[in-house]
């Protein structure tokens, strides 16, 4: 049997396990599948536990993907771009490092919401770690526009500038640049229960999406239903589909998303 992990911390609540063993169960695979609490600072000793434990790959999630990203020997170009890692395989007596957090959202995006995205202008609220994550792939995916909304400017810009792309911009003052076909919330707002406090007019004709899900992205899908948004989901799909992927980079094999996304969804639509 092979054995995995999921690193963060706090790691508890974590459906990575769950996710991972119901797609073995689909692919036939006998894998493990771990939650492991890493405080910051420790995940290199950590990932040497895992390996002298036999494990041969690990999630990396909040706070933990930058130093993921710093101590892996290799790197996927997806992982470089993102300046974050969240997969590790290891390999060669080290860790290769890659980010399939882009690769999921446009899945999530595009197959399971049936929203397009060539062509489509997009408005992104927040530029820390998960934004910076997502601005590439959705670039990739054949957007028209990427309007980057920060409530620190700074950072915005800092984003903006990083992805060294002109469709990308930061959002004018009274955010004049709409309307928008997909309004993306990638702040940790939604960790206090909050939203971020957005231009007004932003969600009109558009498609919302939260990269949280559950209780914590009710505050802004809510807020955007109430002015005008068309359609709106969470970051759940995207969670089982960036998991798909990591499967995919670990074990060679695609698993059927559907079954253990429509489980999960029953399930947190009764939280
Ligand atoms: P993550 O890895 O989740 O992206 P992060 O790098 O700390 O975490 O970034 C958090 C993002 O959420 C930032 O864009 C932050 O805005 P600032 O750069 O101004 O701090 C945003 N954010 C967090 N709480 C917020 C709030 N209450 N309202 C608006 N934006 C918020």
């Amino acid at each position: 049997m092979s054995l995995y992990a999921v690193l963060g911390y706090p790691v508890g609540h974590s459906l990575s396990p769950r996710i991972h063993e119901a797609f073995a169960a689909l692919t036939g695979r006998a894998v493990r599948y771990e939650r492991r609490e890493v405080p910051p600072g420790q995940l290199a000793a950590a990932l040497s536990a895992l390996a002298a434990d036999g494990g041969q790959g690990a999630n990396i999630t909040v706070p933990l993907k930058g130093e993921a990203f710093a101590l892996a020997a290799r790197l996927s170009a997806r992982a470089r771009r993102a300046r974050a890692v969240n997969t590790l395989s290891r390999e060669d007596g080290g860790w290769a490092g890659d980010n399939t957090d882009g690769a999921g959202l446009v899945c999530d995006l595009t197959v399971n919401c049936g929203w397009p995205l060539r062509d489509r202008r997009v408005f992104l609220a927040g530029a820390g770690g998960a934004a910076q994550g997502i601005a590439g792939p959705l670039l990739d995916a054949g957007i028209a526009a990427l309007v980057v909304f920060n409530r620190t400017p700074g950072r915005a810009e800092a984003l903006v500038a990083a992805c060294a792309d002109p469709r990308a911009v930061v959002a004018s003052a009274g955010c004049a640049d709409g309307p928008f076909d997909l309004v993306i919330n990638a702040t940790a707002a939604g960790l206090s229960g909050g939203l971020p406090a957005l231009p007004a007019g932003l969600f009109a004709g558009a498609a919302a999406y939260d990269l949280m899900y559950g209780p914590k992205a009710r505050a802004f899908l809510s807020y955007a239903r109430a002015h005008g948004a068309r359609q709106v989901a969470d970051g759940l799909g995207m969670l089982v589909e960036q998991a798909a992927e990591s499967f995919f980079v670990w074990h060679g094999v695609r698993p059927p998303t559907a079954p253990v996304l429509s489980r999960l969804r029953a399930e947190i639509d009764q939280v």
